[in-house]
């Protein structure tokens, strides 16, 4: 924030008159450090954070108007077309991309922490094969904390570095597991010869049987891309779970795990699977106007539409969009769903009820028709999600770790009961 602060909102209250100071970041709207309001006896309310900043960041800025959005400067329809997951990995954690020379480096750490203790493959018998494979991640990778004992001083910055190439190494492998664990196909192990959304592809859908089973590049840049799509997103709320459980010290791999049961929610990251259901119920074309009335009666939302930030087109459902065309025309798939998907998007930009709200497809409305197409079952979409999204979550965690900071503590409105005694 800019160090010669000498911009002040003044509060009036009570008689008293409060001046706040008035930080401006880079880009985007400038603060207000409300604080020393408590100083008067009263907290600030503004509940689901619609106006709040919980911390200063430099990883990602979004405009919500403008439908923009920058990691590290760099336009997400950029990142998505001229670099690879891994460059926007190195992006996100280092503030820079690599340079041909550091991209061989950081990819080769990566390929090299593919592997998990081989005792973590126990953890997958606890569950049932029909287990959600979003609960098979939240205790899987919260369980790698276990393993890990010698590398958890967060003072020390290159355990905190390690930590982040395991995470990012190692999550595809466990999403993987969790796949397969509940379709009853032996773990395919990771193979450092493969690029990463390929070996991803192939722990998810080799099989021992078909030893030359090779993944079809197509679907390895798609898969790359759409994790680039996912990557970081500012202070969502799976993110602010992350950088709340950190505030408390507790260790990387549990604030993950935290992310990940945060970003499981139909509101957030389980958006994508609900999008798909919703396109399984409407079933066709021809009942997309009785739908759309039942979301205006607020009966249904119209999943994978709308966002808290953008009032405008989400750029990563632009870029998701456009990919999902080059997707299904290289594969030649006439994907019925895709046609309904565009019909509700027609529909829904043409309509009051939705303009009136600025609803917009958000990144979450055409990854199901993509995923599909790559041949990611349903319940896997926000599995995913939380697998792109690692580096976003370990990057804050890392900022946050690296800055002074304090345990997030917010307070409350009480209207309970007031004080009164037990008579008996
Ligand atoms: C993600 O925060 C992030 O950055 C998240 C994310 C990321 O990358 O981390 O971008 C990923 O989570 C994308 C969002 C995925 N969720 C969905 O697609 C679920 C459907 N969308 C909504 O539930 C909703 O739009 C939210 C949760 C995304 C945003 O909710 P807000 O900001 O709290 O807005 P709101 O619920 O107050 O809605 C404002 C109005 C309401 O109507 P009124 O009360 O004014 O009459 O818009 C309506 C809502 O009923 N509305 C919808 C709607 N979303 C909002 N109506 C129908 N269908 C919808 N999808």
């Amino acid at each position: 924030m800019s160090e010669a602060n000498t911009k002040k909102a003044t509060l009036k209250l009570n008689g008293q008159e409060i001046e706040l100071p008035i930080y401006s970041g880079t880009l985007g709207p400038d603060v207000i450090d409300v604080k020393d309001v408590l100083a008067s006896g009263h907290f600030t309310f503004d509940p689901g954070f619609m106006a709040t900043a919980s911390c200063e960041s430099k990883i990602t800025y979004i405009d919500g108007n403008a439908g923009i959005l920058l990691h590290r400067g760099y336009p997400i329809d950029q990142l998505a077309t001229k670099t690879d997951y891994l460059e926007t990995c190195y992006l996100l954690l280092n503030g820079e991309l690599p340079t041909p020379e550091q991209k061989k480096e950081f990819d080769s750490q990566v390929r090299n922490h593919t592997m998990v203790h081989d005792q973590v493959s126990r953890f997958f018998n606890g569950f049932r094969r029909d287990a959600h494979p979003m609960a098979i991640m939240v205790g899987v990778v919260g369980a790698l904390s276990a393993f890990y004992h010698n590398n958890l001083d967060l003072d020390d910055v290159n355990h905190r570095e390690i930590t982040a190439i395991r995470l990012i190494a190692k999550v595809p492998t466990l999403a993987a597991w969790s796949y397969k664990y509940t379709v009853g196909q032996p773990f395919i192990y990771p193979r450092n010869d493969l690029d990463y959304a390929e070996n991803f592809l192939h722990m998810m859908f080799a099989t021992p049987a078909d030893r030359d089973y090779k993944v079809n590049p197509i679907l390895a840049k798609a898969m790359d891309r759409i994790f680039t799509l996912h990557a970081d997103h500012e202070q969502n709320a799976s993110t602010s779970t992350v950088r709340l459980a950190g505030s408390t010290g507790a260790n990387p791999y549990a604030c993950i795990s935290a992310g990940i049961a945060a970003l499981w929610g139909p509101a957030h990251g389980g958006a994508n699977e609900a999008v798909l259901k919703m396109l399984d119920e409407i079933g066709s074309v021809e009942n997309v106007a009785p739908f759309m009335e039942k979301v205006k009666t607020k009966e249904v939302k119209l999943m994978g539409f709308g966002h808290r930030v953008y009032k405008n087109f989400d750029p990563r459902a632009k870029v998701m969009k456009e990919t999902c065309d080059e997707v299904l025309g290289a594969l030649g798939i006439n994907d019925p769903q895709l046609e309904l998907a565009m019909e509700l998007e027609r529909i829904a930009l043409s309509d009051e009820y939705f303009i009136k709200r600025n609803l917009y497809p958000n990144v979450d409305f055409y990854s199901g028709i993509i995923l599909k197409a790559i041949g990611i079952p349903t319940s896997m979409f926000t599995v995913i999600f939380a697998l792109a999204r690692t580096i976003g979550w370990i990057t804050h965690w890392l900022e946050m770790q690296s800055t002074a900071h304090k345990i997030g503590r917010p307070r409350q409105l009480y209207t309970g009961e007031t004080q009164r005694d037990i008579q008996r």
